[in-house]
């Protein structure tokens, strides 16, 4: 039985990544994007929370599903992929979106190329976890869980 009201959590996947299965496996594992999301179901599963998906290529379809997030969902996790080092765009519609945000990487951005070091999307966000691979978004649903009083 869940006593958290406010459970709804929305999973939102950037550009590529639903190519995983297909990208480099020393940086995202072989994972592929629907097993990625059914780990994910389960770990919100066990946390009492009621994940939600989208993904999206295009940065303007993921920024209107931005603009309309408030109505669908109490908090959102974003892995936006390479957008997250350049989109102030994106980050624009995360404050638009009002509800707390929790930014996810798969692969260790900080022991990469220097371009992905740097994360426009942070300062959206009340927390970042990178470099834990599909436990990251564990991490980041028990950070979204403790914050809408779970
Ligand atoms: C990523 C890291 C980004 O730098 C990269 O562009 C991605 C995936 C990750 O999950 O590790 O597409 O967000």
């Amino acid at each position: 039985m869940n006593a958290l009201s406010h459970n709804r959590i929305q999973i939102m996947h950037g550009v590529n990544l639903d190519q995983l299965g297909r990208r480099n496996p020393a940086y995202y594992g072989g994972i592929t994007f629907s097993q990625l999301e059914q780990t994910i179901d389960s770990f919100a599963g066990d946390l009492g929370l009621d994940a939600r998906y989208f993904q999206s290529n295009s940065e303007a379809e993921f920024i209107e599903h931005l603009h309309r997030l408030e109505e669908v969902a109490d908090g959102v996790i974003i892995n936006a992929g390479a957008w997250s080092h350049y989109s102030h765009a994106l980050g624009d519609a995360l404050d638009l979106a009002a509800v707390p945000a929790v930014e996810v990487h798969l692969s260790d951005v900080m022991a990469r190329e220097p371009w992905r070091h740097v994360s426009v999307l942070a300062q959206h966000c009340i927390a970042t976890v990178s470099g834990k691979g599909p436990d990251g978004y564990r991490d980041a649903l028990v950070a979204l869980k403790a914050k809408l009083g779970g």
